[in-house]
């Protein structure tokens, strides 16, 4: 067990929604023990049970919670330079995937590639998330295609949390892309691989929610469904790829079935957000791939807030659509492209980003009972974290966690 330690000297960005704009404590402090935050508040109220315990002086630095990409697809072999030359060119994305680029010409460089070669390509683009704070990644399937394929991305993930001080939440997205040995046979690719991989997978604790690509050039809302029950008995939570392109009613979909979130949702409907909030589940924005694909139509940001859906943002970080491996300029785009404030970008990687992940109660917010695992920032304010481009103001972390 840990030392019990009192940080001072700090600004605190909590998060707490009920504590004013980014639930800023100017003259902060707290008491970690543990691996637990136990205490959080002015410098002057440290209560006296507290006394005599290690003291670290911060020196007026930024403290936010460890930062959470909940949205990417991390693990992947190859790289896709030359579509985007392609798509400078003129070709839509739609185009290059049908023509049997896109995400099938990442799944021949993912099925080449050794398990020890994922882990080292991966770990890259991790160390990137890393240096800018990230503690918790979410991590997807979705490049294998095949049972053993897609079970053995998901060992990849969990291999990266056993090497790097990370909490790692993965996702089976085998239903990401029909393979083009399963050419047009959707409906058999999802009853020969993707359901009975689900259940292998799940078996081998290899899963934490599943995902999956709603979409015209992948799944229909029909075939998806199919997945979702499948994950609905074996009690795994549900999220989905929806109206990233068009407009496919999946974001309903996962409202029905109580999805942790809905992600992308460019070309949701207005009307549909009503009914999409009454679920709790999270809108999560990808302003990489809006960004990467030159997308114009707009998420209904103005529609989310009123119905107050919580929003999140993430890199998406994938070799075609969003070949980005940095939070901090997801949430520098998520406030030019989508008009978020930097207030709402940096609730979309902590606090949404969390419950997004069903990780609201561990991480996300700086208070008693949450993970310490802290973010320390060369930054005076908040709103720092969203403005720059390049370069990273990360100080370092507290990481009480059992060190890999
Ligand atoms: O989130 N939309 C589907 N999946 C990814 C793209 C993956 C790829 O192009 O390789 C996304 O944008
Ligand atoms: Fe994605």
């Amino acid at each position: 067990m840990k030392q019990d330690l009192l940080l001072t000297g700090c600004r605190l960005a909590t998060m707490r929604r009920d504590a004013g704009a980014y639930g800023l404590i100017d003259d902060g402090a707290m008491v970690l023990r543990g691996d637990c935050i136990a205490w959080v508040g002015s410098v002057d109220a440290i209560p006296p049970e507290y006394s005599g315990i290690e003291v670290e002086n911060l020196r007026g630095h930024l403290v936010t919670p460890t930062l959470i990409d909940c949205h990417t697809h991390l693990v992947f072999g190859g790289n896709r330079a030359r579509e985007f030359e392609m798509r400078l060119g003129g070709a839509s994305y739609e185009e290059i995937a049908r023509a049997g680029g896109g995400i099938v010409s990442t799944v021949k460089a993912t099925r080449a590639a050794s398990e020890d070669e994922l882990v080292a390509l991966a770990l890259r683009r991790l160390d990137d998330l890393i240096g800018e704070g990230v503690g918790v990644v979410e991590i997807k399937s979705g490049y294998g295609l095949t049972i053993e394929d897609e079970i053995r991305m998901l060992r990849v993930a969990r291999r990266l949390e056993a090497i790097r001080p990370v909490k790692i939440v993965t996702s089976w997205l085998a239903a990401h892309a029909i393979p083009p040995e399963f050419k047009d046979r959707a409906d058999a690719y999802i009853d020969e691989i993707v359901i009975p991989g689900l259940k292998q997978a799940a078996s081998e604790d290899l899963v934490d929610a599943v995902d999956g690509f709603c979409e015209n050039i992948a799944f229909s809302a029909a075939q998806i469904e199919r997945v979702f029950v499948t994950a609905t008995k074996l009690g795994l939570p549900v999220k989905l790829h929806a109206e990233q392109l068009s407009d496919q009613k999946g974001a309903l979909l996962a409202a029905r079935y109580g999805a942790l979130s809905a992600d992308h949702l460019e070309y949701l409907d207005e009307q549909d957000v009503e009914q999409f909030s009454a679920s709790g589940a999270v809108a999560v924005l990808l302003p990489g791939a809006f960004y990467t694909l030159k997308e114009t139509k707009l998420p209904p940001i103005g529609a989310l807030r009123r119905h107050g859906v919580d929003m999140a943002v993430a890199t998406d970080c994938n070799p075609g659509s969003s070949p980005i491996s940095s939070i901090l300029t997801a949430m520098n785009m998520a406030c030019t492209e989508f008009s978020m404030t930097p207030e709402e970008a940096l609730q979309g990687v902590t606090r949404n980003g969390a419950k997004a992940l069903g990780l609201s109660g561990e991480y996300g917010l700086l208070a008693p009972g949450f993970a310490a695992e802290l973010a320390v920032w060369n930054v005076d304010h908040p709103a720092d974290l969203s403005y720059w481009i390049g370069g990273s103001p990360l100080h370092k972390f507290i990481s009480r966690k059992s060190k890999p």
